[in-house]
Parts: C-alpha cells; sequence; structure tokens
C-alpha cells in the first residue's frame, strides 16, 4: 500500500523483503562483506552509490562483474573511506529494477557520533502506478527518454505515502535525505523551520542555510541537514516539494507531540562533522577536459533517430544501456592525477550527473564560484549550465559517469572514465 491506506498494495521488487530495502549502517575504515543472493527472474548487480571503492565492488554489470545471475550469490567486500550518507541500488536494468523498488539506504557513521537527539534517513522516492495499485508499464518510452524521463504519480517516503514524522519540541535532528528516485527533482521546504545543511553527498560543507530556504536534490543526491525542532508543541508543520511549477505538493508533516519543549542542549552550538579522507585537487596541476552533454528532445539529434536510438550523448558519444564490456573510455587519466572536468550542459533539460568511485569538489557554477566547500558524486545541471568540478584519480580502474534521469543514462548519458 504504497499509495496509501486505502488503496490497493503494489507488487515490487525489493531487498529482503521491503522498500527501502534495509538500511545499511556501516563504520568508517572498518570492512564489510555483504551478499548479495539474486531471487529475481533476471540478472542483477548492486551499486554502491557514492562510496569509494576498489571497481570489482562497484556493480557495473560488464565493466566490473558480471550481472548476478537468478539462483546466484555474490559478495561484496569493501572498506568505506569516508562517513556520510549513501545509498545502493541496482545497476543493471536500472531503469525497471530501481523503478519497481530496489534501493536502499547505505549509512557510514562516524567514528565519533555527532551530537544530536535523532538521526533519521528519509529515503524519497517516486512510482508510476496504476489505479490498481501496480507499477505501470512502459519502462523506456523513447519520448519520456528524451524530456525528463519517468516521473511518476506517487511519492514514498521511507516506503510510504501520506506519512507524518512525529517530532518533539526542542530536539535536535539530523535529517539525511536521499533522492532516489528515477527521475524526478524535489525542492524541498520546511514550513517554520530553518534547516542547516551540513553535507552534500555524504560529504560535509560548511554549515549553511540553504539558498531560498529551499533543498534541492536530483535523483540519487542527498543532503544532510541539522534542524533543531522549535515548533510549538501540538502543532503540524508541512514539508512540501515545490520543485515543478504548479505541481507542488505535501510530501510529509511534522506532527509535534503534546509533551512540553524539551530544553535546549547545553552544547547549542551546532556540531560540525569531522572531515573525510579526500585528496585535495591541486588545481596549479590539472588537468582540465570538457564533457558537452547533448540531445534530448528540442535538440538536432531529435528524439529517436539518432544512431542505435541514442536520444543524448556526450561529447558526441553514446553510450547505452547500464554498461558493458569493452566500452572505450572517454578519457583516460593517469592514477594521482588532478582532474578539473568542466560539464557543459548544451541541452534544454536538467541532469544529476554522477560520477563513480570518486567524490568531486564543485568549484564554480557558471563561472561562479561555488561557496560552502561543497563536494559531491552527483551534481545537478540546470539547461544551460555549466559545473567545472575537481578530483584526484587516485582510484585506477573504469568508473561510469553518466546521468542519474535513468531513462538518459540507457538512451545514451553515459560514458566512461579511465584511471590507469
Ligand atoms: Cu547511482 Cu551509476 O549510479
Ligand atoms: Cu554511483
Ligand atoms: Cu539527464
Amino acid at each position: 500500500m504504497l499509495a496509501g491506506a486505502d488503496r490497493p498494495p503494489t507488487d515490487v521488487w525489493a531487498y529482503d523483503g521491503k522498500v527501502p530495502g534495509p538500511t545499511l549502517r556501516l563504520r568508517q575504515g572498518e570492512p564489510v562483506r555483504i551478499t548479495v543472493m539474486n531471487q529475481l527472474e533476471q540478472g542483477t548487480t548492486v551499486h554502491w552509490h557514492g562510496i569509494r571503492l576498489p571497481i570489482a565492488m562497484d556493480g557495473v554489470p560488464g565493466i566490473s562483474q558480471a550481472p548476478i545471475a537468478p539462483g546466484q550469490s555474490f559478495t561484496y567486500a569493501f572498506t568505506p573511506p569516508d562517513a556520510g550518507t549513501f545509498w545502493y541500488h541496482p545497476h543493471a536494468n536500472s531503469l525497471q529494477q530501481l523503478g519497481r523498488g530496489l534501493l536502499g539506504a547505505l549509512i557510514v557513521e562516524e567514528s565519533e557520533p555527532i551530537a544530536v537527539d535523532r538521526d533519521l534517513t528519509w529515503v524519497v522516492s517516486d512510482w508510476r502506478l496504476q489505479p490498481d495499485g501496480t507499477v505501470a508499464p512502459g519502462f523506456g518510452n523513447p519520448m519520456e527518454a528524451a524530456m525528463s524521463g519517468r516521473i511518476g504519480n506517487t511519492v514514498t517516503l521511507n516506503g510510504a505515502a501520506e506519512t507524518e514524522q512525529v517530532v518533539r519540541s526542542g530536539e535536535r535532528i539530523r535529517l539525511r535525505l536521499i533522492n532516489a528516485s528515477l527521475a524526478r527533482i524535489m525542492a524541498l521546504r520546511f514550513e517554520g523551520h530553518s534547516p542547516t545543511v551540513v553535507a552534500f553527498d555524504g560529504q560535509p560543507c560548511e554549515p549553511h542555510s540553504p539558498e531560498g530556504g529551499q533543498l534541492l536534490l536530483g535523483p540519487a543526491m542527498r543532503i544532510d541537514v541539522i534542524l533543531d525542532m522549535l515548533g510549538e508543541p501540538g502543532r503540524r508543520y508541512v514539508v512540501t516539494d515545490d520543485f515543478y511549477d504548479g505541481l507542488s505538493y505535501a510530501l510529509t508533516d511534522f506532527a509535534y507531540s503534546k509533551e512540553p519543549a524539551i530544553a535546549r542542549r547545553t552544547d547549542a552550538s551546532l556540531p560540525t562533522l569531522p572531515p573525510n579522507p579526500l585528496p585535495e585537487p591541486d588545481l596549479a596541476s590539472a588537468v582540465r577536459h570538457e564533457l558537452k552533454l547533448q540531445g534530448g528532445m528540442m535538440s538536432g539529434m531529435g528524439g529517436m533517430s539518432g544512431i542505435n536510438h541514442a536520444t543524448w550523448a556526450i561529447n558526441g558519444t553514446s553510450m547505452m544501456g547500464d554498461g558493458h564490456a569493452g566500452m572505450p573510455p572517454l578519457l583516460t587519466l593517469k592514477h594521482m592525477q588532478s582532474t578539473v572536468l568542466s560539464l557543459v550542459n548544451e541541452t534544454a533539460w536538467w541532469h544529476p550527473m554522477h560520477l563513480h568511485g570518486h567524490s568531486f569538489k564543485i568549484l564554480r557554477r557558471n563561472g561562479v564560484a561555488v561557496p560552502f566547500r561543497q563536494w559531491g558524486d552527483t551534481v545537478l545541471l540546470a539547461p544551460k549550465d555549466t559545473v567545472d568540478c575537481a578530483f584526484v584519480a587516485d582510484n585506477p580502474g573504469d568508473w561510469m559517469l553518466h546521468c542519474h534521469v535513468m531513462d538518459h543514462q540507457v538512451s545514451g548519458l553515459m560514458t566512461v572514465l579511465r584511471v590507469s
């Protein structure tokens, strides 16, 4: 009953029978082994989105492993170097497997927990449901693939629609937001509350209030905020998503209990997250590459006329599907090379661009320096945006770089960067 208690149930594909799948809580710097048993009727992999791990554990079919066949299992073993908010999802037949419910949160805990009263995770996902409750067919519709992708009609928070979050006045919450949608971009606003952003994509930033009070989350992106619950006992405050003009909706409510406010913490200053061990790129010696994002409806490529039905391209080349063996890398980077990528969105559409195996520092957007020391593994480009990001190519392997709107990825907005 994804859509609400009075609606028919939905058959999903799920990890351990739950949507979202179990929240995996790992410890920074401690090895973990996770065995995946495939009980689907098709091959799958699991990708640990945002975790800097060896290529053999990255879960990209063809590039880092063969898909796990039905009835088979595979053990992923890695040591997460960074604390923060991550997530996991398949990288095989991604549109359907993610769109039918294979997704979950992956939290890497700091060795010293920060001082908050509660640590909450909201996995937000988007579904296209039919009136009988089933997931609508039609994944990979070429028209949608050339536009904003498969946006659904039902948004769930931790697997349920019409939720409320019971809170107590005076408490301080760390809230981890994960956008696990196929295509839906979100702009969240908290009525009556002032969130402080402390991390993007798991990586700590300088604490700050979001621009315009709104948290912009493209597919696959995460934001950690600290929220001081200073509302009145007994009242409700709505959390809205108003990204799409005229289509705003209430994601959830903060429902304050009637208990009197708890006294503010004595250590009332904002807790700061310890830094992660990210290699700092050396901008003076960095190599620079421009990656042009091309295609989509209203481009010369025309929705469906390109080679192999490619709709999108990066620098004129379209890689299709989920990744496969023998994809020639677009760029080869020397191990430990500092690299600046300029992502140039020549299209009329939004793209959350994601790089595997690394986190990058977001330097500039449209020539303007990006404040608050912002790192990430996914960066959202508005139509015609140019974003410069920098990283050290410290992780050998063939790494996917793709749009995380799944329809865009599988229809050409994907490439491979090789780190030798
Ligand atoms: Cu979230 Cu290629 O991945
Ligand atoms: Cu990834
Ligand atoms: Cu895209």
